[in-house]
């Protein structure tokens, strides 16, 4: 089982919802400040509902990881037609996400069985999860994937620089960039000043924006 490398045991968050921690990593899947607020805030509040209006997009997430993000995103009212492809490396088993209480918190009544589907579809093709939303796991590393869909929104939910240095070089930034579409939106938790400068090198108009409780600020690039 992939999840033994990182060994992740299940925590709870400051508002109640779970996350996982990662000794090895010193690292959390979500912050300890409010995992459920923090995924609605980055990913949702400053990046999906600059979406609302567009019929069709194409996501991309970096680090499928819970899934908590994409059930999120896939139960959210105000959304159109979602592509949602997502990068994971190191999967986690049914048996330790089903422990996690993010369906229960969401009080969506479809979110227990969205949630389920999206971990039990298949790797590799795109699955019809709920109504207007497909969801795309790739068991690979964002490094080796190649793609030529052009993505309107990037979740860039990665293991902090400190944990995953590899993830938040020049490279990548260069990279992504020309994976998505003009006017297509990145958005991250990190707001690291050499991360802010990096995106900006590779073309991206960076905006520091108001982070989640706890976090001062987070980082939303667009492709001009
Ligand atoms: C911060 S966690 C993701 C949190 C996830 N979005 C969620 O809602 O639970 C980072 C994830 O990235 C995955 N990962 C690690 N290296 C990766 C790589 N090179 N490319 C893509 N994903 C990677 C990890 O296994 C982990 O699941």
């Amino acid at each position: 089982m992939e999840e033994d490398k990182l060994k992740p045991e299940i925590i709870e968050s400051a508002d109640g919802s779970h996350t996982l921690r990662v000794e090895s990593l010193n690292e959390n899947y979500h912050s300890h400040k409010g995992a459920l607020t923090e995924s609605l805030h980055v990913f949702l509040k400053m990046g999906l509902a600059l979406f609302s209006e567009k019929e069709s997009i194409q996501l991309l997430e970096v680090g499928f990881g819970t899934g908590l993000n994409a059930m999120l995103t896939a139960i959210d009212k105000d959304r159109k037609h979602v592509h949602y492809t997502s990068l994971e490396t190191y999967p986690l088993s049914w048996e330790m996400v089903s422990k996690l209480n993010y369906a229960k918190l969401s009080n969506d009544s479809k979110a227990e069985s969205v949630f389920e589907k999206m971990h039990t579809a298949p790797w590799g093709e795109f699955a019809e999860i709920a109504e207007g939303f497909s969801l795309r796991k790739v068991k690979s590393s964002l490094q080796e994937f190649q793609s030529d869909t052009q993505f309107d929104l990037v979740y860039y939910d990665a293991f902090a620089p400190h944990a995953q240095p590899e993830l938040w070089e020049p490279v990548i930034w260069q990279k992504l960039f020309e994976m998505m579409s003009v006017g297509g939106v990145l958005v991250t938790y990190c707001a690291k000043g050499q991360v802010r400068r990096d995106m900006q090198a590779a073309g991206f108009k960076v905006e520091r924006l108001q982070g989640p409780p706890g976090k001062r600020e987070m980082i939303r690039a667009t492709k001009p």
